[in-house]
């Protein structure tokens, strides 16, 4: 009998891929990776810290003048990547943000993963608002615990899953609430205290994810939760500050009880099997928390606030650094954005399944880097396109 000869196999996973890319490209939904071209509306340096000279200088000086210390970590921190610059900067942090630890990991969406899935064991509840973060909610995935899901900012939701956690809570369970202090797409405030008093009178513990308050928020920009954090001596908060938006950088730093900080030490994949981040990285996050809590800072801050208080005037919406220019439908964001793009203003579409169906739109970050005039050419080009 003729042998037959195999047939070469062709990856189902082609397929599936071009069939993906196709139907999303149908929706105005596909993605690109585009450099940044025109005027910045569109990046989270809130501050305009990214492109500070004190922080340009630091990194010159930090690898320049001590050449001992490695350019890259080379290992994990609980081996040789542990440098003095990430001591120093968690020295930093904690005292800075008034909690008795804090760690340094590699990114935000890491240390969010990390905290959820290190934290929340099979016992336990989380209970998370519905607009968090896709790191929260891939944590959540990736957890044992069980998670009820909260409407946006209701403290009458929030309170009806505690009471029924509350109820079914096993000696050995742990209930958490996981909410962001500013929310990233709509840019609003959740009621934090009123949602930290709520937690603390369920026993319940909290994770407060202040990647957009961090640097603008609370005093000297430690966050909308530092005053409460703080005074409860971090018992029953951790707070999460990424150092890639205000602060200009890269990382992120959980303030927490030490015991906390020393079982993720112990326990967190993420932190354990994986290369420190880089020396200079971590020197240029404390060059930034120095720069946040100086005079410097609070100039900042006032820019900031003028230039929200601008588009608040002449757009409405809640005064935020975060402003979603609603548009609706997707293919409808993305032109929106091209038409915006030729005319010399960097900002984006952001749709689903980041924003919820029916709600793409643009996402006008606003920075302290921003000059009035800058902002009024944007706002009357805006105006002249929707209007027209
Ligand atoms: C609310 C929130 N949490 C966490 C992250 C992740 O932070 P990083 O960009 O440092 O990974 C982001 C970033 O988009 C965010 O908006």
């Amino acid at each position: 009998m003729p042998s037959k000869k195999p047939q070469p196999h062709k990856p189902a996973v082609s397929r599936r891929f071009a069939g993906a890319l196709d139907r999303l490209a149908d929706q105005g939904r596909l993605r690109s990776l585009n450099l940044p071209a025109g005027l910045d509306l569109t990046s989270n340096d809130y501050l305009g810290f990214a492109h500070h000279p004190d922080l340009r200088a630091c990194a010159v000086r930090f690898l320049s003048e001590d050449t001992d210390v490695p350019v890259g970590a080379a290992g994990s921190r609980l081996l040789r990547g542990h440098q003095g610059a990430h001591d120093a900067l968690e020295r930093l942090a904690a005292d800075i943000f008034g909690a008795p630890a804090a760690l340094y990991l590699a990114n935000g969406f890491l240390a969010n993963y990390a905290l959820i899935t290190t934290l929340m064991g099979r016992h336990d509840t989380i209970i998370y608002d519905e607009h968090v973060h896709a790191s929260m909610r891939d944590g959540i995935a990736a957890s044992k615990a069980k998670s009820v899901r909260a409407a946006h900012n209701d403290l009458a939701a929030f309170e009806t899953a505690l009471k029924q956690a509350a109820q079914d809570r096993r000696a050995d369970g742990e209930i958490w609430v996981l909410i962001e202090s500013v929310y990233s797409m709509d840019g609003d405030c959740a009621p934090l205290d009123e949602m930290i008093d709520l937690a603390a009178r369920y026993g319940a513990m909290m994770i407060v994810d202040e990647a957009h308050a961090t640097g603008i928020l609370g005093a000297d920009g430690r966050g909308a939760a530092y005053a409460k954090a703080k005074a409860s001596d971090y018992d029953r908060i951790i707070t999460l500050h990424t150092c890639g938006k205000a602060l200009g950088v890269a990382g992120a730093l959980i303030c927490a009880r030490r015991d906390i900080v020393n079982y993720m030490v112990n326990a967190a994949r993420p932190f354990i099997y994986s290369t420190a981040p880089l020396p200079v990285q971590a020197a240029l996050v404390q060059a930034a928390l120095e720069l946040m809590i100086s005079p410097q800072g609070d100039q900042m801050r006032s820019a900031l606030q003028q230039r929200c208080d601008q588009v608040q005037a002449a757009l409405g919406g809640s005064g935020s650094h975060i402003v979603p220019l609603i548009v609706g439908e997707d293919k409808a964001a993305v032109d929106l954005a091209s038409r915006l793009q030729e005319r010399g203003y960097d900002i984006r579409a952001i749709r689903p399944p980041t924003v919820p169906e029916g709600t793409a739109r643009l996402r006008l970050s606003l920075s302290a880097a921003l000059s009035r005039a800058d902002l009024e050419g944007f706002i009357q080009t805006y105006k002249d396109i929707i209007n027209a």
